[in-house]
C-alpha cells in the first residue's frame, strides 16, 4: 500500500490515476502561471518562531467560520468538475468534509447537482454561485440552494469571463471527455477511474443540464461560461443577490483593499482573499501577500478568509497567524480525491490537520484561536512596496 505522508504524495498518486485532461485542469494556472506558482512559493518566505518549554497538552484546532463550528479552519473550496476527478466526486468530498467536521463548498460547475449532494449528506454544505445572465435560471438556482438547506452562499467575483489555461485548450477539455483517439489512449490506462465512471450517471454539469435553455454544448466549460456567465456583474447586482438569498454570504476573489471595503459595505459576512488559484489574472499577487493590506482595511469589520496556495497545515497556520479567520483547500483535496476517492479526501484533511496541530504546538500554542503574529517572521517587504 502507498504510504501517504503529505499532500505531495497524494498528488503523485492522483497524477497516475486521473485522466490527463482532468489532472491538467486542476494543475494549471492561467497564461505563464506566475501567480499559480507564487501562491505556493510565497508561503515559504514566511517563517515560524520555534518556542520551547511550553505545555503542549490538550491542544485544539476547533474554531468557527462565519459562526459555524469547524474542526479546523479549513473549508473545501468550490472546484469545478470535481465529479470528473473521481466518479461522484462532489458527493465523496462532501461526505469526507462532513465526517471531518469542516465545510464543503459545492461549485456551480459541479458534476453532481445540489440535490444529489444534499441527498447523500446530512450536514448543510455551502454553495458557490457563478452569476448568470439568465435571471430566471439564477433565481431558480438560489431557490434550489435554499431548498437543499445550504448554510452559506459563496459568490465568486473573479470569473465573469475566463482566464486562459493553455493546457485545457490543447486537451479539448470537456465533461465527459470526447472519444478522440488521444483521449481513448490515455483513458485506457486509467481503469480505476473508468470503472467508477461506468458505475455512475453523473457525467456532465449537474446544476446546468436540464435547467438552462440554449446552451450549444453543455460539455464545454469554456463555451458554456462564455454563453452564460454575466460579464456585467457589479456591486448593485451583488446586493440584489444578497437580498434574494437572505442567508450568510461570502464573497470570493477579493484581492484589493478597495474591493474589500465594498464587500463590507454590501454587508457580506466574510470575504475570501483569493486569485482563483492563479487561474484568472496571471500577474496578480499571491493571496498570502495580498492578505495583510486587506486585513488592515476591513479586518475589524468582516471575517477575512484566504484560499489559493494552501498545501499544508503550516500554510494554514501562517494564514491564521496573520489574521485570517479561515482558509480553503482546493487542489489539496482534489489530489486526494483523484488518488483515493473519499478516503483520499479524508487523508488530505488528516495530513493538513496533523501538520497544523503539531506546528502550532512547536510554536508554543495549544489553541488555534490564540495564535497570532507573534509566531511569525514575515519579511519586512512581504506585502511589497509597490509604486
Ligand atoms: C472554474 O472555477 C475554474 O477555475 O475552472
Amino acid at each position: 500500500m502507498t504510504v501517504i505522508t503529505n499532500i505531495d504524495d497524494l498528488k503523485r498518486l492522483y497524477r497516475r490515476r486521473a485522466p490527463k485532461m482532468f489532472y491538467d485542469y486542476c494543475e494549471s494556472g492561467s497564461w505563464t502561471e506566475q501567480t499559480f506558482r507564487e501562491n505556493v512559493s510565497d508561503f515559504d518566505a514566511i517563517r515560524l518562531r520555534q518556542r520551547v518549554a511550553v505545555d503542549m497538552s490538550n491542544r485544539t484546532t476547533k474554531t468557527q467560520m462565519i459562526g459555524q463550528d469547524v474542526a479546523m479552519p479549513v473549508a473545501l473550496a468550490p472546484v469545478g468538475m470535481t465529479g470528473m476527478q473521481s466518479a461522484d466526486g462532489e458527493i465523496k468530498a462532501a461526505r469526507a468534509a462532513e465526517k471531518f467536521g469542516v465545510p464543503f463548498t459545492l461549485s456551480t460547475m459541479s458534476i453532481c447537482s445540489i440535490e444529489d449532494v444534499a441527498e447523500h449528506t446530512t450536514a448543510p454544505f455551502w454553495f458557490q454561485l457563478y452569476v448568470m445572465r439568465d435571471e430566471d435560471y439564477l433565481s431558480r438556482l438560489i431557490q434550489r440552494t435554499k431548498d437543499a438547506g445550504c448554510s452559506a452562499l459563496v459568490i465568486t467575483l473573479d470569473l465573469q469571463i475566463m482566464g486562459q489555461r493553455h493546457k485545457d485548450i490543447r486537451n479539448g477539455l470537456s465533461a465527459p471527455p470526447k472519444p478522440t483517439v488521444r483521449n481513448l489512449v490515455n483513458l485506457s490506462t486509467k481503469w480505476r477511474w473508468g470503472m467508477g465512471m461506468l458505475g455512475t450517471k453523473r457525467r456532465s454539469f449537474g446544476n446546468v443540464v436540464g435547467h438552462v435553455k440554449g446552451i450549444s454544448d453543455p460539455s464545454k466549460l469554456m463555451s458554456w461560461t462564455n454563453d452564460q456567465f454575466d460579464p456585467s456583474l457589479d456591486w448593485s447586482k451583488i446586493e440584489k443577490i444578497k437580498e434574494m438569498w437572505g442567508g450568510p454570504l461570502i464573497l470570493k476573489g477579493v484581492m484589493e483593499a478597495e474591493d474589500a471595503v465594498m464587500a463590507a459595505k454590501v454587508g457580506a459576512d466574510a470575504i475570501i482573499v483569493s486569485n482563483h488559484g492563479g487561474r484568472q489574472l496571471d500577474g496578480a499577487l499571491s493571496s498570502i501577500r495580498a492578505l495583510d493590506p486587506i486585513l488592515q482595511a476591513v479586518g475589524d469589520r468582516i471575517e477575512v478568509h484566504l484560499d489559493s496556495g494552501i498545501r499544508s497545515g503550516q500554510d494554514v497556520l501562517k494564514a491564521m497567524a496573520m489574521g485570517a479567520k479561515g482558509t480553503y483547500i482546493g487542489r489539496a483535496f482534489v489530489y486526494g480525491l483523484g488518488a483515493m476517492g473519499e478516503a483520499g479526501v479524508t487523508r488530505a484533511l488528516e495530513v493538513i490537520h496533523k501538520e497544523l496541530d503539531t506546528s502550532m504546538a512547536f510554536c508554543g500554542h495549544r489553541d488555534i484561536n490564540q495564535v497570532d503574529r507573534d509566531i511569525l517572521r514575515i519579511p519586512r517587504d512581504f506585502s511589497g512596496d509597490w509604486a
